[in-house]
């Protein structure tokens, strides 16, 4: 499905400073507004899936994370990820890092497969690094082709996060109150 290089090239992306962790805001957007009991997949979840654990520990009991090739480590990572599906996948600092629009639109279809008939797939696409050169509008275009309802959660600091979902039925608008938070915790 993927070419060596291209997962070598993604899993080398993985890091556990900066955005990551609780300066991460996809992952606090789950956190603040989600259910505890859904079932959660971390979806390029980094080496340490740092993410997973935060949500773990603010009680969400049903979080499960994945990696592929090298990232993969079945300490952390869970081999039976992909044999699921989830409430809500979320994938934090993952598209972005794709390195060809095929690997890109694989990537989707499997997520797209993860879903269950309620679920919901949420997504960002920093501006760095952006190995396609995509722009946020084709992002989203592409995002169209492999989900129903495809919205953009518009936050003033950046709207580049996604909730996509199977369903098409109007929903309740989703309550953000997700707040920048910078480094130094201010
Ligand atoms: C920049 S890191 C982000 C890690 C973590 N989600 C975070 O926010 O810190 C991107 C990760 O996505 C993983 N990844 C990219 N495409 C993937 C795919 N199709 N399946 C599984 N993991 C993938 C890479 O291996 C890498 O560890």
């Amino acid at each position: 499905m993927y070419k060596k290089g291209e997962i070598e090239a993604a899993n080398k992306t993985s890091r556990a400073t900066k955005s990551v962790g609780k300066f991460a805001l996809l992952p606090r957007l789950v956190r603040e507004n989600e259910d505890k009991e859904l079932t959660i997949l971390d979806y390029g979840a980094g080496k340490e899936a740092i993410h997973t654990e935060m949500l773990r520990r603010y009680k969400f009991h049903n979080v499960t994370a994945w990696e592929f090739g090298d990232n993969f480590d079945s300490s952390i990572h869970d081999t039976e990820a992909l044999t699921r599906q989830y409430d809500l996948v979320f994938a934090s600092n993952v598209l972005n890092v794709q390195q060809s629009e095929k690997m890109l639109r694989a990537t989707l279809e499997q997520v797209s497969s993860l879903l269950n008939l309620k679920g919901r797939f949420f997504c960002n696409f920093p501006k760095e690094p952006n190995h396609l050169g995509l722009f946020l509008d084709e992002v989203e275009n592409i995002l169209q082709e492999y989900f129903p309802k495809v919205e953009r959660i518009k936050r003033k600091y950046s709207g580049r996060i996604w909730m996509c979902s199977n369903s098409t039925i109007p929903g309740i608008p989703y309550p953000i109150n997700v707040m920048p938070m910078t480094p130094n915790g201010s």
